[in-house]
């Protein structure tokens, strides 16, 4: 039997107000587009919201779904606030550890809590979203953003961004087995991409995906009979990371622009 599909909640509030949809105009709800804009993050917003704390247009809004324009007039605590949302991305350095996920059933933590521990004062009330995964064990670059637009920039299939990883491997791969990570081999979940595949040492793999399936440089390694022993994420588009172990920078609008190819106009 299929499972049927759930109506997200921000729809249902969408469809209950017959809120009609204003063509270029971005449609969304209010938690999240006080989270966008750094007013504070989602969580707290849902908060705010409930206990009446937040207006729109001069009446309360108690629904954290309400579907908003973003033109609108939104006071928090009687402060009007605004809902412009820059592009903010931010590089984070992530150590090994901390999971890729909202909570962390190992109690290790997450790489949010991370980010937020080391974030100045004026990102705090925004919220983030992370620019694809990264297993617990992995460190190096991950991109933090608040716009979703990034994200499926840099995740979808079909933007291509190349990422380069270095990973520690058991043994010394030959050139043989370079030669199967280039041309590309296939996993469980199907054929990969040809990739650049390089040793910079014997023991020491670098290889340069323009796919992100889960776990793939790992199964990619074992596949050609190398397990990975560490693995860092070096690079994401033409962006180098530059920060030390879990630290992190604002991009500037050049860079997004330049190195991750993204706009957002
Ligand atoms: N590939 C992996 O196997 N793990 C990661 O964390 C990233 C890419």
């Amino acid at each position: 039997m299929s499972r049927k599909q759930k109506t997200p909640r921000w729809l249902k509030a969408a469809r209950r107000r017959k809120t009609p949809v204003v063509p270029g105009e971005r449609a969304d709800w209010l938690a999240r587009a006080l989270g966008r804009a750094g007013v504070m993050p989602r969580a707290e917003a849902e908060r705010a919201i409930l206990e009446g704390r937040v207006e729109v247009d001069g009446r309360v809004e108690r629904e954290p779904f309400a579907p908003v324009s973003p033109r609108a007039e939104v006071r928090v605590d009687g402060q009007v606030r605004s809902l412009d949302a820059p592009l903010i991305v931010l590089m984070f350095h992530k150590p090994a550890g901390p999971v890729v996920a909202g909570w962390d059933r190992e109690g290790v933590g997450t790489v949010f809590e991370r980010l937020r521990a080391v974030l100045p004062a004026e990102l705090q009330g925004f919220e983030w979203y992370a620019v694809g995964r990264l297993d617990r064990d992995t460190t190096g670059l991950l991109l933090f953003t608040n716009d979703e637009r990034l994200v499926q920039h840099g995740t979808s299939p079909e933007a291509h961004l190349p990422k380069c990883y270095v990973a520690t491997v058991a043994g010394h791969p030959t050139l043989a087995a370079l030669r199967m990570l280039r041309d590309g081999l296939v996993l469980e979940d199907g054929p990969t991409r040809p990739a650049e595949a390089q040793l910079l040492a014997p023991d020491c793999v670098e290889l340069v995906l323009t796919e992100g399936r889960r776990h793939q440089v790992k199964r990619m390694l074992a596949a050609v009979g190398y397990p990975v022993r560490t693995l860092h994420r070096e690079a994401v588009g033409r962006l180098v990371l530059d920060v030390p172990e879990g630290a992190c920078r604002r991009l500037t609008d050049a860079e997004v622009a330049e190195t991750l190819e993204f706009s957002s106009e």
